[in-house]
C-alpha cells in the first residue's frame, strides 16, 4: 500500500528518493510524487502509473537543476483511498501557502469536518484526499516552528497516519510522525532518512529507529530529535536491520514470485526449524507460552483471523486444530469480526494470522479481542510490525521478506506453523504420542515435498498453456483442500486476470455448474484422502459438460479419466499435503499469467499490505 520515503542531508535527494520509491514498488500503488526544498522554495513533481514516470518527468523538466542539488526531500507511492489515482490527487500535498509539503500512509476519519471547516475559512482545496486537509491545516497553525504546527495540526486528527513534512523555510529539516502507519528512521553516514518500510532504507543504512504511535521526530542530517506529541522527549535506540531484509533481489528470476515459490522448501524448513520435537511427538513453540497460561486443556474454542491469503490459511488451520486437537475453531475473516459483537472471552485462543502484521482490518480484530479478555496471540512473518507488537505473544514466521504482492512463501509457511499449533494444543490435550509421532514426522518432511513438487514445474507449464487463453476458471476441493481451492482461485485472479472461482466440490452442482461450456478450466484437487471417490465424482460431472479437468493427484494415484494434465504431488498426510497442493497451484497462476504477459509481481489495483479498513 502507500509509501514514504524521506531524506535530510548527504547530497542529491531526488536520487535517494526515487531509488526508495522504486524498492517501494511491490507494496502495489498507482501514482507517485516527491517534494525537495531548498534555496527558499519548493519542488513538486507528480505523476500517475509507475515511478519510471515520474522519474522521467524530472529528467524532461530539469536535468541538470535543483533535482540535482538540494537535499532535502519527501517522496510517496499512493494507492488510492479518497479520490481517484490522479496526478491531482497524488502526493506530496500543499498548504495554502505552497510552502509547506506533506507525505501522508493512513486514513484521517474526521477529515470531511476539517475540511468543510477549512472551506469555510476561505481555503480552495486543489485534491480530494484527506492528506490535503492534513497539510493545509499544518499550514494554518505554522508560526515558524514546522514541527510545533504538525503537532499542532495532528492533534485536531483522527485516524491514523505516517506522515512526513517539510517546508521551504526550513530547507535542512524534516518532521514525521506516527500513529497506525508504520514509520522508521535510518541513520546513515551524514544522512538521515525515513521510510514507511524499512526495505528502502537498506541501501543506505541498516541502522533504523522504528518509530512508535504517537512518536514525532525532527530529522536533520546529523539528528534525530523524537518527542511525543505534546513536546515531551522520548528516547528511542537504533535497532540493527536483519540481513534478510537488505537480500530482496530478484536472483536471476523473472519475478520476484518466481523467487519466492522457489524458495519454499528454505522458508518451510525456517519455519518450523527447532520448532519440531519428533521424539515425543509435539511442537516447541516458546512464543505461545505452555501450561501457566498457555493453549492448553483449557481452551475452549480457537479462533483464527486473517484476510486474503492469510484468512486461506487460517481455514486450513481450522482442519487441523479440529482434527488434531479436537478442538472447535473457527477461521474468521478479520474485518467481520469487531462489527458483530463476537462472543468471545478468557477461554478463547485467538490466533492472528498475517503476512505483513500491519493489516488494518486484522490489527482492528486484534484489538477487539484483547478488549474481551481473549488469549490473544499473533502468527506474523514481519519482526516487529504492529499486529507483532499488540498481540505481544505469538510466533514469528521466518519466511524472509515477500516481495511479490501475491502471497506464496507467507501461505505456506503459515499453514506449516498452524500445523504445528494444532500438534502442541493436541498434545496438551487428548493427541496420544503415536498419533503426534506420526504427524511431527510428516509435517518434518514438508521441505522435501515442497520441493518435489517445484521440480515438476514442466508440467504445470504444460497445464498453464491449455488453461492460459480462457477468460474463467474454476477450482474445487474439499476439507482442508476447499482452502487451498479457494487459494489458488485467488492467485489465478489476482496475477493473470482471469476469472477464477474457488468451491466446495460438492457445491458446484447447486448452481455454479450452470456456468460450465465446452472447455471450461476446472481445477479439482484429488489427492489421496477419505474424500477422493466424491471428489473424482464431482470432477466427472465437470467434464460431461464439457469442461477442461486439471487435477492434482497424488503419486501413484490415477486422476479423473480425460483430464488435461495431472499435477502430481508426493504421497503424505491429507493436512499435510495441503502445502505441497497449494504450491502447484501457485505455479498453475504463475505460468498462465507469465504467458498472459501480466506484471506478476505487481497487479493492478493491488497492494502488499493493506492498512486501510
Ligand atoms: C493484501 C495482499 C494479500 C494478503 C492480504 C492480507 O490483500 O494483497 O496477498 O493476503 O493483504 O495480508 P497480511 O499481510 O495480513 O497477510
Amino acid at each position: 500500500m502507500c509509501g514514504i520515503i524521506g531524506v535530510v542531508g548527504g547530497g542529491a535527494a531526488a536520487p535517494v528518493l526515487l531509488g526508495g520509491l522504486r524498492r517501494l514498488e511491490y507494496r502495489g500503488y498507482d501514482s507517485a510524487g516527491l517534494a525537495l526544498s531548498g534555496e527558499g522554495r519548493l519542488l513538486v513533481r507528480r505523476a500517475v502509473g509507475k515511478v519510471a514516470a515520474l522519474t522521467e518527468r524530472i529528467a524532461q523538466d530539469d536535468p541538470e537543476g535543483p533535482f540535482g542539488r538540494w537535499t532535502t526531500g519527501i517522496a510517496h507511492t499512493r494507492w488510492a483511498t479518497h479520490g481517484a489515482p490522479t496526478e491531482a490527487n497524488a502526493h506530496p500535498h500543499l498548504d495554502r501557502t505552497g510552502r509547506i509539503a506533506v507525505v501522508h500512509n493512513g486514513i484521517i476519519e474526521n477529515y470531511r469536518q476539517l475540511r468543510s471547516r477549512l472551506e469555510a475559512a476561505g481555503h480552495r482545496f486543489a485534491s480530494e484526499t484527506d492528506t490535503e486537509v492534513l497539510a493545509r491545516l499544518i499550514g494554518d497553525r505554522h508560526q515558524g516552528d514546522l514541527r510545533a504546527a504538525v503537532v499542532a495540526a495532528l492533534r485536531e486528527v483522527e485516524g491514523a497516519y505516517g506522515v512526513a513534512v517539510l517546508c521551504a523555510d526550513e530547507p535542512g529539516a524534516l518532521v514525521v510522525a506516527r500513529k497506525g502507519s508504520p514509520l522508521c528512521v535510518g541513520i546513515a553516514e551524514g544522512r538521515v532518512l525515513v521510510a514507511s518500510d524499512p526495505a528502502a532504507l537498506v541501501a543506505h543504512t541498516r541502522q533504523v529507529i522504528h518509530l512508535d504511535d504517537g512518536d514525532v521526530a525532527l530529522l536533520r542530517a546529523d539528528s534525530v530529535d523524537v518527542s511525543g506529541l505534546d513536546l515531551s522527549p522520548r528516547h528511542r535506540s537504533p535497532d540493527e536491520l536483519p540481513p534478510d531484509v537488505a537480500a530482496a533481489e530478484r536472483d536471476g528470476h523473472e519475478h520476484f514470485m518466481h523467487k519466492e515459490m522457489h524458495e519454499q522448501p528454505e522458508s518451510v524448513r525456517n519455519a518450523l526449524r527447532g520448532r519440531i520435537d519428533l521424539r515425543n511427538g509435539d511442537a516447541v513453540l516458546a512464543g505461545l507460552g505452555r501450561g501457566e497460561d498457555g493453549e492448553d486443556a483449557t481452551v475452549r474454542r480457537a479462533i483464527l483471523l486473517g484476510c486474503g491469503t492469510s484468512l486461506h490459511a487460517c481455514m486450513v488451520g481450522e482442519f487441523a486444530f479440529e482434527e488434531l486437537a479436537q478442538l472447535p475453531a473457527e477461521a474468521e475473516q478479520a474485518a467481520e469480526f469487531r462489527y458483530r459483537n463476537p462472543l468471545v472471552g478468557p477461554d478463547d485462543l485467538v490466533v492472528a494470522v498475517s503476512q505483513s502484521g500491519e493489516t488494518a482490518d486484522t490489527l482492528a480484530a486484534v484489538k477487539e479481542a484483547r478488549s474481551r479478555g481473549a488469549r490473544v496471540r499473533g502468527l506474523v512473518n514481519v519482526v516487529g510490525s504492529a499486529i507483532a507488537r499488540q498481540t505481544g505473544r505469538g510466533v514469528y514466521l521466518h519466511v524472509g521478506p515477500e516481495v511479490s504482492v501475491a502471497s506464496t512463501k507467507a501461505f505456506t509457511g503459515q499453514v506449516a506453523v498452524l500445523l504445528l499449533m494444532a500438534l502442541r494444543l493436541g498434545r496438551s490435550r487428548r493427541l496420544s504420542p503415536e498419533r503426534g509421532r506420526a504427524m511431527a514426522a510428516e509435517i518434518a518432511r514438508l521441505p522435501e515435498l515442497v520441493e518435489r513438487v517445484l521440480e515438476r514445474e514442466s508440467s504445470v507449464i504444460r497445464a498453464a498453456e491449455r488453461m492460459a487463453h480462457s477468460e474463467h476458471a474454476f477450482f474445487l476441493g474439499r476439507g482442508p483442500m476447499h482452502p487451498v481451492a479457494l487459494e489458488g482461485a485467488l492467485k489465478l485472479k489476482e496475477i493473470s486476470y482471469v476469472h477464477a472461482e474457488g468451491y466446495h466440490a460438492a457445491e458446484l452442482k447447486h448452481g455454479p455448474i450452470a456456468l460450465l461450456t465446452e472447455g471450461t478450466p476446472v481445477v479439482v484437487i484429488a489427492n489421496r484422502s477419505p474424500v477422493r471417490d466424491k471428489t473424482l465424482s464431482n470432477a466427472e460431472e465437470c467434464r460431461a459438460r464439457g469442461a477442461g479437468l486439471v487435477a492434482v493427484v497424488t503419486q501413484g494415484q490415477e486422476g479423473p479419466p480425460g483430464a488435461w494434465a495431472d499435477l502430481v504431488i508426493p504421497d503424505c498426510d491429507p493436512l499435510v499435503a495441503t502445502v505441497p497442493a497449494a504450491v502447484a497451484l501457485q505455479m498453475l497462476a504463475y505460468h498462465v499469467a507469465r504467458i498472459r504477459g501480466c506484471p506478476i509481481d505487481q497487479p493492478r489495483n493491488l497492494a502488499k499490505s493493506v492498512t486501510v479498513e
